[in-house]
């Protein structure tokens, strides 16, 4: 085993940033192509406005992606929608099935969406203060439901990876549309096993 240096980020918590960050990453809409429900509203978003940021993902600085270390990260989920469809990430499996993960939820207001292999799926509200406990073997999307940036950190072991090909295959059985003003959580049609 390494040994590490302890360090600390500053969390900025209004913003849903952590400094200094490692690896930024920005997801577009192109980066969810076959992800949205709504394949003309994506079209159509693409035509008229480009290729829309949806979300940002702040890491803590560099660590050996070993099950000794801890893993962790914000997540800064852009309010919109594509077609009634809110804001969301890709989604993923961890690509070890039996490794958990913890979510705390720091601004604006969004949906935490899990779902078994089986395709089960579950749904916790996230506000900040929520502390959500992602168990093994389940996949985990989170969505902004609000009309303020939605926030959260995570924590996770450096070994767990991220299948994303799984979800991208089959979606999520739910899908969360708005709906006369209100986050909706509805079966979602293409969702095949
Ligand atoms: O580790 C996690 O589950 C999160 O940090 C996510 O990676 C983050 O929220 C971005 O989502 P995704 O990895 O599905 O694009
Ligand atoms: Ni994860």
């Amino acid at each position: 085993m390494t040994l590490i240096e302890p360090f600390n980020t500053i969390l900025d918590m209004q913003h849903g940033t952590l400094q200094p960050a490692g690896q930024v990453i920005q997801r577009r809409l192109s980066d969810m192509r076959n992800m949205y429900f709504d394949r003309s509203a994506y079209e159509q978003i693409m035509a008229e406005e480009g290729d829309r940021l949806i979300y940002e993902v702040y890491n803590a600085p560099e660590l050996p992606k070993t099950e000794d270390q801890l893993l962790h990260c914000t997540t800064l989920i852009y309010p919109g929608r594509v077609g009634q469809e809110f804001h969301m990430t890709k989604g993923h499996f961890h690509a070890k099935r039996d490794r958990a993960e913890v979510y705390v939820g720091l601004s604006g207001k969004g949906h935490l969406l899990l779902q078994t292999e089986e395709g089960t799926v579950r749904d916790i509200a996230i506000r900040p203060g929520t502390v959500a406990y992602i168990p093994p073997l389940w996949a985990h999307r989170t969505v902004n439901t609000g009309d303020q940036p939605f926030s959260f950190l995570s924590v996770w072991p450096g070994d767990a990876g991220h299948d994303y090909d799984s979800i991208e295959k089959t979606g999520f059985a739910k899908l969360l549309l708005e709906q006369e003003g209100q986050a909706v959580l509805v079966d979602n049609p293409k969702f095949h096993r």
